[in-house]
């Protein structure tokens, strides 16, 4: 295969209704460490969890056109509930890549011992078709209860990681998994890797909590080395930030979510 230069240098392109997925951007950047990124918060309509198909579709699509507009040469769409919504759209309308995010139904039902696996996910990715033909697919005699969890991205969005507000609601959606016996739970939203550690401790040692950010960067990390292999720029991973939203709220929170601050750009679209 020929590789073009321009190719090697350019861009991934990364995109959520906010800040979650920087869950998948810190494993993206792990994995490749050479490469750089474009991060899409398109905080300006979240949540997606309550929008209609068509609408994430819309902005799917938006998100899509800017990052191709500024060279990406992949995307990962480090949403649950876009992947859902609007992934088999944007592969069948574009010619690059995608790589999107799949709850992690298989491997829970591989390492449950009780046979019950519990689901935390948005409303919207627990509507969707996509998410019950995995589970039907997968789950055999396990049984998989799902937990639509209404408000807990705006809380991080907010960064209330540990506001009693936030707490509440969590408690609220693990209680009925535990009660019905899961001791597998799978964060379905890229969001709540950044509760990992208030739900473990709802839950307790005995329950394990698992999400599909390191999969997911595994597969574009595939991916990239088989068009292009590892060549990128020398500086280390360079990330370009942009939101929809409130640039100034992006730097606040993900200054808290990624551990340093970087600057925020105004998406046009
Ligand atoms: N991070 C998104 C997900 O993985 C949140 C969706 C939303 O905005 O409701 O589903």
């Amino acid at each position: 295969m020929t590789i073009s230069v321009a190719e090697t240098g350019a861009p991934i392109g990364v995109f959520d209704s906010g800040l979650g997925g920087l869950s998948v951007l810190r494993e993206l950047a792990k994995k490749l460490p050479l490469q750089k990124f474009i991060y899409v918060a398109d905080s300006g309509y979240c949540p997606y969890g309550g929008k209609s198909q068509d609408e994430i579709i819309a902005r799917a699509v938006a998100v899509t056109d800017f990052l191709i507009a500024r060279g990406a040469k992949l995307i990962v769409v480090a949403c649950n509930t876009a992947t859902i919504a609007a992934v088999e759209y944007l592969r069948a309308n574009y010619s690059l890549n995608f790589v999107g995010m799949e709850p992690a139904v298989k491997p829970a039902v591989a390492l449950t011992q009780s046979g019950v696996v519990g689901v935390l996910a948005t409303g919207a990715a627990l509507a969707g078709e996509k998410l019950l033909r995995l589970i039907d697919r997968h789950a055999g005699n396990v049984r998989v209860i799902t937990q639509p969890c209404p408000g807990l991205v705006e809380q991080i969005e907010r960064g209330e990681l540990d506001s009693s507000a936030t707490r509440e609601l969590l408690a609220r959606y693990t209680q009925p998994l535990l009660d019905a016996g899961a001791d597998v739970i799978v964060l379905g939203c890229t969001h709540y890797p950044f509760l990992r550690e208030r739900i473990a401790k709802i839950a307790g040692p005995k329950v394990q909590l698992i999400d599909t950010g390191e999969a997911v960067a595994r597969r574009a990390a595939q991916l990239i080395a088989e068009r292009s292999g590892q060549i990128a720029p020398p500086a280390g991973t360079a990330i370009e930030w942009f939101s929809s939203g409130s640039p100034a709220q992006m730097q606040r929170v993900g200054a808290q979510l990624w551990g340093e601050s970087f600057r925020v750009m105004a998406l046009p679209v």
